[in-house]
């Protein structure tokens, strides 16, 4: 392994990554998940993780403290806005100041663009950016990729299908970021109202083969080797009658992979609503649980390496 660049390093944006980068990180997950648990539980010994959510999280928060348990440490934090000082109009750079105090690394989700990059500047030990509005969710993109390079052996050649809300969804611009590092042709399947913002298209024009549709067309289901389902972020719309013209626009279930390549994977960041039906939950092509499993590992190396100079080995 190479030197680690992630020693006490900001998780802000996908874009600060190399593809050595990205390397690095998955080597170092495929490495920390193979530890036994004695010498795992010495990673993070000591040390404290805090996180504030200003939005809802099952997956993010739940996997960060249970990696971070992993690793011999513990984790302190605000999920509960209600039962916190933000409550009585604590400003976001006086919370972030405060958690500084406790913690050796911060996990940040917060509903505008920018937050995580602010609150890096303020705070003396890393920011981990867990979402931030509908800009980036960077280690969802790491375990993204993490997910296809285990389930496909590869990412270069593959043919990637992103599907559903693309204007709103944050995991959309973290992945679409990340691939730029890759060679792989991309298909964006939205409704034309929630297609990918025109800014980002242009950040990665000549850096990925991409054609836009608005239908999940046979042509574009029998050449997927990943089909990445979103769900329509009903949050972020301004008018909810908007929302209700778009919701439920696709559904994947049995009939969408009867017209898939047999070995096509089905990946969704998760939570789903109706966007993925149940009844393929149980096909091998449904691995988004498995991408939940593999988040609990990709960031439990992420904080390993946060908080240490190497790993052991
Ligand atoms: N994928 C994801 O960010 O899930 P949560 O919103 O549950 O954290």
């Amino acid at each position: 392994m190479s030197s680690n660049s992630f020693y006490d390093r900001d998780i802000v944006s996908i874009k600060d990554f190399t593809k050595d980068d990205l390397e690095f990180i998955f080597d170092a997950t495929d490495k920390v998940s193979k530890l036994r648990p004695a010498e795992r539980s010495e990673l993070g010994k000591g040390r404290t993780l805090g996180y504030i959510f200003y939005e809802p999280s099952t997956r993010t928060r739940m996997s960060f403290e249970a990696a971070m348990a992993s690793l011999g440490g513990s984790s302190i934090g605000i999920s509960d806005l209600k039962s916190s000082s933000v409550e009585k109009g604590e400003s976001l750079a006086d919370t972030i100041r405060i958690i500084d105090l406790y913690s050796d690394v911060i996990v940040l989700r917060h509903p505008l663009d920018g937050s995580s990059r602010f609150a890096a500047e303020l705070s003396q030990n890393p920011i981990i950016n867990a979402g931030s509005g509908s800009e980036e969710h960077p280690t969802q993109a790491l375990l993204d990729l993490y997910t296809i390079l285990k389930e496909k052996k590869k990412i270069d050649g593959l043919s990637i299908a992103i599907v559903g809300d693309l204007k709103y969804g944050r995991t959309v611009y973290s992945l679409l970021y990340a691939l730029t590092n890759y060679d792989v042709d991309l298909h964006l399947v939205s409704p034309p109202s929630l297609a990918v913002r025109k800014e980002s298209i242009y950040e990665v024009q000549g850096k990925l083969r991409i054609k836009e549709h608005s239908e999940l067309a046979d042509g574009v289901l029998s050449d997927a080797d990943v089909i990445y389902v979103t769900r329509i972020q009903r949050e972020r719309f301004p008018d909810l009658q908007e929302y209700e013209k778009v919701r439920g626009t696709y559904t994947i279930d049995e009939n969408t992979l009867a017209k898939a390549k047999p070995d096509v994977a089905v990946m969704h960041p998760l939570p789903r609503v109706d966007e993925i039906s149940q009844n393929i939950d149980h096909t091998k092509n449904a691995i988004y649980f498995k991408q939940a499993s593999y988040g609990k590992e990709l960031r439990a190396a992420l904080l390993a390496l946060m908080l240490n100079e190497s790993l052991p080995g």
